[in-house]
């Protein structure tokens, strides 16, 4: 399993790109107005050193096909790592059709249902984003969701799309996911740290320490 990471914040992606972690990275419009930055120069500060593919999202008020295509192909402009992140609608798929014929990749978001996620891979999506998280936040079984997705396109090979599992929560998410097959995991920088720690590393340290120092100080 890859994994990118899932938020706006340069330092964290810093941060977690110099720890050869990530290869990517996904962001939406909540995440790009926690930041308060500008939207273009925030993913051209990411694209100038994030060497994978980086997801910015069509704004959350372009409805219509023809205006995500058009802001899809600004997006795309930006760097050769641009993923256009397209919402899953009707609109959604029409310009996924249109951007992916022109080689631009898209990724499409909120995936709840198999049946999107297959739809949008037959638009031609260069990833499908389903959301783990948010469904388990409505009592419904997210993880159900991915391993669906990853059972259906594994039987037909012909399907090229990746899946992201999206809306990630902690690391016990991520375990599961990994267990599915599915490509990329996308994980906020807290889950990340959360992956990276664990207190009986922390203890194994400091007793490699004191006992050192008991002989050597
Ligand atoms: C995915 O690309 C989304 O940005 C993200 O995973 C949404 O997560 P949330 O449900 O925690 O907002």
């Amino acid at each position: 399993m890859k994994f990118f990471i899932d938020t706006a914040n340069v330092e964290e992606i810093r941060s977690a790109y110099d720890m050869g972690i990530i290869c990517g990275c996904t962001t939406n419009p909540s995440l790009i107005a926690k930041e308060g930055r500008d939207y273009v120069e925030t993913l051209k500060e990411i694209a100038s050193f994030l060497d994978g593919p980086i997801s910015g999202e069509v704004k959350a008020d372009t409805v219509k096909a023809e205006d995500m295509i058009l802001e899809g192909r600004e997006i795309a402009s930006l760097s050769p790592n641009m993923v256009v992140k397209i919402p899953m609608t009707e609109e959604g798929l029409k310009a996924v059709k249109v951007l992916s014929k022109e080689g631009i990749k898209t990724n499409v978001t909120l995936i709840f249902s198999a049946t999107q996620a297959v739809l949008a891979a037959r638009a031609g999506a260069t990833y499908v984003s389903p959301f783990l998280g948010r469904l388990d936040d409505i009592s419904s079984d997210g993880l159900i969701l991915i391993q669906d997705i990853m059972d259906i396109f594994s039987v037909y090979p012909e399907i090229e799309t990746e899946v992201i599992c999206a809306s990630v929560r902690h690391p016990v998410h991520v375990i599961e996911c990994a267990k599915t097959g599915a490509d990329i995991a996308t994980v906020p920088f807290k889950v990340l740290k959360q992956m990276i720690h664990h207190p009986l590393t922390d203890i194994g340290i400091e007793k490699f320490k004191e006992d050192y120092r008991k002989v050597f100080s």
